[in-house]
């Protein structure tokens, strides 16, 4: 029988158990946190060997027909494989090795919810990145690019770099905007301002998904062009454009909602209220802000996902991750009302925060 490793793999970061006695807690959850980058790197080299794909192509394998195939000896062929079951991505039978169901969505290029590209930047960016994190508490400057040398991480216009970031929020967003898209209703809306949209994933997905909405996706103008490639391959250039600019100069008018999707996370107090300000005074009476993000709780314990990304944000920007009453306080001062908090489980938002102008 195929045996699936998944529920193995689940981390139990927190020794939830209280020690009885004098006995000690357990350190097992240590071991685990601090061999976290163990399976992750499992996980890339799979990925940028091709396994996934080429188990997709094969069906199933040993590791005798892995060696061959990757071109690596058969002790690395057969400890990859040992490993990346271990950790659910792979199921095994009588020596054979096959995907499990979401290797075969997610890993594998080409197919409609491919991840691929948010795994090659954690690994080949984030990385090397994280390598230095206590340098960036130390110096609380990013380290992922130099900030002696660019005004931020979206100044720099290496093709390689643009590439990657570019298709990691693609692969993130496309599934955080049909979460956002169930959990708000935009079908009272007709234009959407997508505020450094990027790829132009969400506009892409709320608009499969609301056949009455019509989108602009607003990005720095190289950026602008990757959106309206993305958008041309989903067959949507008739419903959603690209306007290239700066959101630190004038908004766009004509939309009736604005989204910010992981764009406050990037950025300092002073500019998202700013940011929101315009966007207020940009929207007509009737008109709502979306701000969708992985939200720190208001009592800052967590959640893990949220807080981490705030640390990942340390060694990219100059923002953090914040909590729905910091938001819901912007929104109150820059003019809007009624503001909700919706949630809903994205890897890329844990919820949105949404004020409206009456
Ligand atoms: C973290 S990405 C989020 C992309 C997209 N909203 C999503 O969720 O997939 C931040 C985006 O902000 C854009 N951006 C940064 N500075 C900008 C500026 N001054 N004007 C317009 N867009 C900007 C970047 O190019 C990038 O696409």
């Amino acid at each position: 029988m195929i045996k699936n490793h998944a529920a193995a793999a689940k981390l139990q970061l927190v020794n939830s158990a209280a020690p009885q006695g004098d006995a000690m807690p357990s350190p097992l959850p240590l071991m685990q946190l601090s061999t976290g980058f163990w399976a992750f790197k499992t996980l890339a080299a799979g990925h940028e060997l091709g396994l996934f794909a080429h188990l997709s192509r094969t069906g199933t394998t040993t590791a005798d027909e892995l060696a061959v195939a990757l071109g690596i000896d058969r002790r690395p062929a057969e400890m990859l494989l040992t490993g990346c079951a271990s950790l659910g991505l792979l199921e095994t039978a009588g020596g054979r090795f096959r995907n499990t169901p979401a290797s075969e969505a997610y890993l594998v290029p080409g197919k409609p919810h491919y991840f691929g590209g948010w795994i090659e930047m954690a690994d080949k960016r984030l990385y090397a990145g994280w390598g230095k994190l206590t340098e960036a508490l130390r110096s609380n400057r990013p380290t992922t690019w130099n900030p002696d040398v660019q005004a931020s991480l979206f100044d720099g216009e290496d093709p390689k770099m643009l590439a990657l970031f570019w298709e990691a929020m693609h692969s993130l967003s496309t599934m955080t905007a049909r979460a956002l898209g169930q959990a708000f209703d935009f079908s009272p809306y007709k234009r959407l301002l997508d505020i450094g949209g990027g790829s132009g994933a969400f506009d892409i997905e709320l608009c499969r998904d609301y056949p009455g909405l019509r989108a602009s996706v607003f990005d720095l103008p190289h950026v602008a062009d990757i959106a309206a490639g993305k958008i041309a391959e989903a067959g949507l250039s008739d419903r959603i454009d690209t306007i290239g600019g700066s959101f630190f100069c004038e908004f766009p008018a004509g939309h009736d909602v604005h989204l910010f999707s992981m764009i406050m996370h990037d950025w300092d107090e002073a500019k998202n209220r700013a940011l929101l300000s315009k966007s207020y005074h940009a929207l007509p009476a009737g008109g709502a802000v979306v701000i969708s993000e992985l939200l720190v709780d208001d009592d800052k314990s967590g959640p893990a996902p949220a807080a981490l990304m705030s640390l990942n944000m340390l060694i990219e920007t100059e923002g953090r991750n914040y909590t729905p009453a910091e938001y819901a306080a912007w929104l109150r001062d820059a003019g809007f009302v009624d503001i909700e908090t919706v949630r809903f489980d994205g890897p890329g938002a844990n919820g949105a925060i949404i004020g409206f102008k009456r």
